[in-house]
């Protein structure tokens, strides 16, 4: 088996849009980015991409490319989750932490949940989301951080 860990961080500004695992969450603020800043599929993007020791997701789409901005992130997921399978790996579970004080994140986990588990082929129990504050001391931080576990192809339950 293989595991992998990513993180991802944005600064929160005004005005911007607010998506993570896909799911656009309704908030005056977002984060600034050169994608669309989904730093919850950018961190699994990496952890995914640790895993095969494939580098980041940044040797892959870097982010100086003009055709790289403003890409829907679900691409980065997609290319990562190719990668993966190339290998002769599946991904088994996920574990991902989001660091952020405001909104509040609670009332969205079940459609973050369930994207989640339609990008990655898995269900909803094998994927878990923790919210956290940064109790006041980084308001403009937003970061991700994600950890998979991947088992060969054809091997263990399904
Ligand atoms: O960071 P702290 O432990 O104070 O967060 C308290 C609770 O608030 C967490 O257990 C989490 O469920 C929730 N939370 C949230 N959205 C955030 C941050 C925290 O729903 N952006
Ligand atoms: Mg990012």
């Amino acid at each position: 088996m293989r595991i992998g860990y990513g993180e991802d961080t944005h600064r929160m500004a005004e005005g911007k849009k607010l998506v993570l695992g896909g799911v656009a969450i309704p908030s005056p603020r977002g984060p600034l980015a050169h994608s669309d800043g989904d730093a919850l599929l950018h961190a699994l993007t990496d952890a995914l991409l640790s895993a095969i020791a494939l580098g980041d997701i940044g040797a892959l789409f870097p982010d100086t490319a003009p055709e790289n901005a403003g890409r829907n992130s679900r691409e980065f997921l997609e290319a990562a989750l190719r990668a993966v399978r190339e290998r002769g790996y599946r991904v088994f579970q996920v574990s991902a932490v989001i660091v952020l004080d405001r909104p509040k994140l609670g009332p969205h986990r079940g459609a973050i949940q369930e994207n989640l588990a339609r990008l990655l082929d898995l269900p909803l129990d094998r994927i878990g989301l923790t919210f956290k504050t940064s109790e006041g001391l980084a308001p403009e931080h937003l970061q991700a951080r994600a950890t998979v576990l991947l088992l060969p192809l054809g091997q263990g339950e399904a």
